[in-house]
């Protein structure tokens, strides 16, 4: 367990590392001009005054601008890990030490899991903010006392927008969900380019291993396994995609990635990564197929895409070879390395994505935020359901992103403007 506080309410592994996590957290808000100047236009007014925030997000610097945005627009805070390895501990005691109520440290169980996000519902929140749809779905489920003070709530990645879609199908969600997730300036950039990078980042830190000359097995060429096979490519790999999708199967293809199934590319990858959303991706009958010293890792949301206990099962020996890298030896003798118990590698072995692109991210979110709270008590109210967050929250990120980037682009001409809603002149 953590150490805790019971007056300053929270719970993190040491309270000593806040001054580490400071300094972090103000390299996050150097790169993070957008956030920051949406703190800066709002600070004053404080719109979020009176309200109780909930947050079920990863504890990392770029989430730590966030959390003190939404303080110092007037909101009372409350925040877990959402993700047992991804909380970075001096970030957590940082915001402990700011004041922040934060319960999350690395390495908690399923049980130390659940009892943080119990902590942040104790706040009574009115809006949620969650990355993967537990805390929402918790407080569906467990906590349902707490539910009628929600006006809303706010969600982060593809897994979680797929679950409360899925609640919403079965008549199970009761409040409005800001799909953040769906968001253009999110998922056309967190998880092409944050994703991308990042990803490599943990494989690298787990492994030290060389890209060039491998082959790298991307499962999912979606959002996140196109930029993860870009980035990948871009280090040297020769790079293999499987997809279920005949769509995204054919655009890797055209793209110049070989495709084919996971059978197949078991035989001949060298490092494997899962991006799917899916589970048993990966499971002990392809690792039983694979190469000796095949690397086996997740970006996807949650740990179900590369089957490990299946692995472990077939395996007589497991041990730690690096941090976040566990190799498993098979009866045969052979070896594959397992990287972050199959957890969000670029999360669980790294830092997670850079600021710049959380930026965009945490933009919308603190924007959503924003239109939940002003539509509170009024009769805009939303009813429950996902809600995309439109075209004018996209278009304001990305010019913000450019003018802080100090990039101009072109104006239509009101002549550009009629011709492109006209229909008379052809050939
Ligand atoms: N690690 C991170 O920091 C991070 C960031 C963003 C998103 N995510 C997560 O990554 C996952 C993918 O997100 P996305 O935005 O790319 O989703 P997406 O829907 O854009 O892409 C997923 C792709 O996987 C394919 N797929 C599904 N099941 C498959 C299977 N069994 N085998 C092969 N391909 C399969 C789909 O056809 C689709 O093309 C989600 O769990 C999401 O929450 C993680």
């Amino acid at each position: 367990m953590g150490t805790e506080n019971e007056t300053a309410n929270y719970k993190v592994k040491d309270i000593a590392l806040a001054k580490e996590g400071r300094l972090k957290i103000e390299w996050a808000e150097r790169h993070m001009p957008v956030l920051m100047s949406l703190r800066a236009k709002y600070k004053q007014k404080k719109p979020l005054k009176n309200l109780r925030i909930g947050g079920c997000l990863h504890v990392t610097k770029e989430t730590a601008v966030l959390v003190e945005t939404l303080r110092d627009l007037g909101a009372k805070v409350a925040w877990s890990g959402c993700n047992p390895l991804s909380t970075q501990d001096d970030i957590a005691a940082a915001l402990a030490a700011g004041g922040i109520s934060v319960y999350a440290w690395r390495g908690v169980s399923k049980e130390e899991y659940y009892w943080c996000i119990d902590r942040v519902i104790d706040l009574k929140p009115n809006i949620t903010v969650d990355d993967g749809a537990d805390l929402v779905f918790y407080l569906h489920e467990k906590r349902q006392e707490h539910m009628a003070s929600v006006i809303g709530g706010c969600e982060e990645t593809t897994t979680g927008i797929v679950r409360l879609k899925a609640m919403e199908r079965a008549g199970l969600l009761k409040y409005p969900m800001m799909s953040v997730a769906e968001a253009k300036t999110k998922a056309d950039f967190d998880n092409i380019w944050g994703t991308g990078q990042s990803t490599m980042d943990g494989i690298l830190r787990s492994t030290n291993i060389m890209f060039a000359g491998k082959t790298i097995v991307v499962a999912g060429y979606g959002h996140v396994g196109s930029g993860i096979a870009a980035r990948a490519r871009g280090l040297g790999g020769n790079v293999v995609v499987t997809e279920v999708d005949p769509l995204p199967a054919l655009t890797a293809r055209m793209e110049g990635f070989q495709v084919m199934p996971m059978k197949e590319a078991a035989k001949v990858g060298d490092i494997f990564i899962t991006a799917t959303g899916c589970t048993k991706v990966i499971t002990a009958e392809h690792a039983a197929l694979m190469k000796d010293g095949a690397i086996l890792c997740n970006s996807g949301h949650f740990n179900v895409e590369v089957d490990v206990a299946s692995i472990e099962k077939i395996s007589s020996k497991k041990r730690e070879v690096r941090p976040n890298n566990v190799e498993y030896t098979f009866r045969s003798g052979r070896k594959v390395f397992v990287l972050a118990e199959g957890r969000l590698v670029n999360l669980a072995s790294a830092e997670g994505h850079p600021s710049e692109v959380m930026d965009m991210s945490f933009a919308n979110q603190l924007l959503s935020i924003l239109s939940l709270a002003g539509r509170a008590g009024k009769k805009e109210k939303l009813d429950p359901g996902v809600y995309e967050v439109g075209w004018e929250q996209d278009a304001l990120v990305a010019r913000l992103k450019l003018e802080s980037m100090e990039i101009a682009i072109d104006k239509l001409t009101a002549e550009q403007m009629k011709y492109l809603s006209s229909y008379g002149k052809g050939t």
